[in-house]
């Protein structure tokens, strides 16, 4: 491991100095040569997005040659916490992790600071007052996502009369992604007083929760006309409860969906779902690229935003053959 910033360089003299001391000088954590560690604290396995995420970014640690410690923290915060105290304390050179929620970070981020570990935020951000406790931000822009879902809607309604019924299944409560893709969609809308969104729950980004959800939406809400899923997996979920429930999804009730996964894709292609924004989990090259300028002590932007596009029907038909995801 190495690390050029002034902190690390200090700490580094430090931890030398002890071990000589102490005998013990393996992989002690900033003294030798031999390449950069990094700590990844991924959000979990919920969705396929996710499972491409993590693959990518693994491939391109490889690629990069460097040492990636990975933990699945299960969607669960406590688990991401636990996963970067344990990092801090390996003395890694840098720690990324994507937020399971947004808020609550203040005080681990801190800890890392004190220890001299720069920090990069990929996919998801945090809410945290101080931007001076992480390096960058790499990831979508969720508003955005969720405006292009909005925009489409009010597009291909402007024909038709009278309200229409929209029921969202939304992310992870108090994720990034959910809360952007609500906002984004919700001011959208607002363009076309016919839309409205007549219920809302989360189904956590997975397939087994959209359809769980959707199941309730269609017993207790009537007359839906579309379902706005923050992913693909959610809407897939949804999909197997329209069928299961007797109706064609795609025309009896209308699905978009965020992330353009390839099973997503496919049931696009197939007309079960009418319109995809995509979200880009090809992160890895990027988050490697960074991790090495942060622990040279380069500059890196505060901010980079993942290129991405939308999907129709017919444009999902064209990219399929060649999507790597
Ligand atoms: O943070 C990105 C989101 O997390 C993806 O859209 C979703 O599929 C995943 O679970």
């Amino acid at each position: 491991m190495f690390r050029k910033s002034l902190m690390t360089t200090l700490a580094v003299s430090a931890l030398a100095l002890s071990a000589c001391g102490g005998g013990d000088n393996s992989d002690a954590g900033g003294g030798s040569e031999d390449g950069i560690t990094m700590g990844f604290a991924q959000v979990g396995a919920e969705s396929g997005w996710r499972t491409a995420n993590t693959k990518d970014v693994q491939d391109a640690a490889k690629a990069a040659g460097i040492d990636l410690k990975f933990t699945d923290a299960q969607q669960k915060q406590e688990n991401q916490i636990k996963a970067i105290r344990s990092y801090i304390q390996q003395q890694v050179d840098v720690i990324a992790f994507s937020p399971v929620v947004e808020s609550g970070w203040d005080t681990v981020l801190k800890e890392a600071k004190d220890a001299g570990i720069p920090v990069i935020l990929t996919d998801r951000s945090v809410d945290s007052a101080d931007t001076s406790l992480y390096a960058t931000f790499l990831g979508s822009d969720f508003v955005q996502e969720g405006k292009s879902a909005g925009e489409w809607l009010v597009e291909d309604s402007a024909a038709t009369d009278g309200p229409v019924n929209i029921v969202e299944l939304q992310g992870t409560t108090g994720a990034a992604p959910a809360l952007d893709r609500k906002e984004g969609f919700e001011a959208a809308i607002a363009a076309d007083p016919d839309l409205k969104i007549v219920s809302s729950q989360t189904g956590d980004f997975t397939r087994s929760g959209g359809k769980q959800v959707m199941e309730a939406f269609l017993k207790n809400t009537p007359d839906i006309d579309v379902v706005y899923a923050h992913n693909d997996d959610m809407g897939l979920g949804a999909i197997e409860a329209i069928e299961a429930a007797g109706m064609v999804p795609g025309k009896d009730i209308k699905i978009i969906t965020v992330d353009a996964v390839k099973d997503g894709m496919t049931a696009l292609s197939e007309g079960k779902i009418n319109f995809i924004a995509e979200c880009n989990p090809l992160l890895g090259a990027q988050l490697m690229d960074l991790a090495e300028k942060v622990v040279n002590g380069e500059d890196v932007p505060a901010r980079v935003v993942t290129e991405e596009t939308t999907f129709t029907s017919e444009q999902a038909k064209e990219a399929l053959p060649t999507r790597k995801y």
